[in-house]
């Protein structure tokens, strides 16, 4: 999907709105605060018509993937006979830059507040990750689009086993039993739409190209589109020179003990001589592949390791850090406090303007080291591998309007592309990373 023609009208049309963004998140935040029942710390709510509107998504999802097929080339299409998922591709995050082994080691002293499900001080668990293009179909990497960040954390039932009772290993889809838990990033903290009711105009809209996304943002609710357009737009135009060199978000809410939490990965990258090569890749021609070659020439060609620090951003306030609308970023050490202190000077007395929201911690870090990167047309396990944010342990679950739409949506795009039913274990090569890892310097 190429977003290109609609960037520059759409910037002039929204400048206005943008030019107005200290008002538009002080004018939500009072919005919230003047309604009626304010939810509880990981409280959900259910929007109005929610079941009808994740039918109609799965739908529309199901037509997207159809499309992407029909416009497939003949290599494409043998790719995907060879991965044995049948004619369906993923509907969108359809063109991956490689999927690669790592590792996923939680921090060494964990407060206690943070020891939750998979972060419990000190494991380490074989991971697969997968880095995509957000867009649906195979379209050059330079095309304005958001980009992903998927991993699956492996043999977590049999490393948890070792701590955690029986019983307390529950999974939310128990079709999946066993078999890793999920995180799926996204390259901006806020997510494009507020509600599902947008989100299936937005992607109605996608379908009919040319301008017709940006339709989405013209609506009477002007301040709340204006932050949704911004969003997006933040989203698809950034300049991403390698997807091991940036910062992703889950920007959904999930279970954090007795509260909700987000994640974030941030790129750790410490190696020089990266960034003197990215200064200098910067100005070079891009090619269609590029996000995938420079995947390959980090891990495979350099022999470098990426990494990531991967940090819990706990829910302080449910108003300030609100469950239900994921366009709303929770801001996070010094900007949260702001927030939230601008909120506490409102109505709401109860909250101690000097309180401090130190509510962001980074709990694991996620290396993936030298290795050979498969050209993802040739990688047939990738492109049979699911990730579904709800493949998680209890204690993790997805939380939120745009979660328990996915879960739905995920499931049966996955069905469709007749997903592999063997259990996705951990091989030799993941066991030899891991204790490579372990022992290296940057873990
Ligand atoms: C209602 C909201 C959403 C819908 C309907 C949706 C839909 C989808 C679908 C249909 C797929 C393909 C799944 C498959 O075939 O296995 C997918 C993949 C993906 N989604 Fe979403 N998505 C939503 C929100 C999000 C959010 C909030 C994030 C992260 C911040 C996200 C990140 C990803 C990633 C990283 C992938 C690629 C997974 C892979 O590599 O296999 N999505 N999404």
């Amino acid at each position: 999907m190429n977003y290109l023609p609609l960037i520059f009208p759409a910037i002039l049309s929204f400048s206005a709105c943008v030019a107005q963004r200290q008002s538009v998140a002080e004018t939500e935040i009072e919005s919230k605060k003047t309604s009626q029942v304010v939810p509880g710390l990981g409280e959900e709510t259910l929007e109005e018509d929610e079941a009808e509107s994740i039918q109609k998504l799965i739908e529309l999802v199901e037509f997207q993937a159809s499309q992407i097929y029909k416009v497939m080339t003949p290599a494409q299409k043998e790719h995907i006979s060879r991965s044995k998922t049948g004619d369906t591709v993923r509907a969108v995050h359809t063109k991956s830059h490689g999927c690669v082994k790592g590792g996923f080691f939680v921090n060494e002293n964990l407060p206690a507040d943070y020891q939750t499900g998979v972060f419990q001080s000190g494991l380490k668990f074989p991971a697969w990750i997968r880095l995509s293009n957000g867009a649906p179909g195979y379209g050059p990497d330079k095309d304005p689009t958001s980009r992903g960040f998927a991993i699956k954390l492996l043999n977590v039932e049999k490393i948890l086993g070792e701590r955690l009772q029986r019983d307390q290993l529950r999974w939310s889809l128990p079709r999946y039993q066993g078999q890793g838990q999920d995180f799926l990033f996204l390259n901006a903290p806020a997510f494009p739409v507020k509600t599902l009711k947008t989100y299936i105009t937005f992607t109605e809209n996608l379908e009919k190209g040319g301008m017709a996304p940006l339709t989405t943002f013209a609506r009477p609710d002007l301040r709340a589109a204006a932050s949704e357009a911004r969003a997006f737009l933040g989203m698809i135009t950034q300049n991403v020179e390698s997807p091991l060199e940036i910062s992703y978000f889950s920007q959904l809410p999930y279970q954090f003990k007795d509260r909700a939490a987000k994640y974030r990965i941030d790129s750790c990258a410490k190696n020089s001589k990266l960034k003197k090569n990215r200064r200098q890749q910067r100005n070079e021609k891009k090619g269609d592949d590029y996000l995938y070659e420079r995947t390959r020439n980090t891990l495979e060609d350099n022999g470098e390791t990426a990494c990531f620090d991967f940090s819990v951003i706990r829910q302080m306030d449910p108003v300030v850090q609100p469950i239900e609308d994921s366009n709303i970023e929770w801001l996070s050490d010094d900007k949260s406090i702001e927030a939230a202190q601008r909120y506490a000077s409102g109505k709401r007395k109860n909250i101690d303007p000097k309180k401090k929201f130190a509510n962001r911690l980074t709990v694991a870090r996620i290396l993936i080291p030298q290795q050979t990167v498969t050209a993802p047309l040739s990688d047939s396990t990738c492109e049979g591998l699911s990730f579904n944010s709800w493949n998680a342990l209890e204690e993790h679950k997805p939380l939120g309007n745009m979660n328990r739409a996915r879960k739905a949506v995920y499931d049966h795009n996955a069905n469709l592309r007749k997903r592999r039913e063997s259990p996705i274990v951990a091989d030799e090569e993941h066991h030899q990373i891991l204790q490579r890892l372990a022992t290296s310097d940057q873990n």
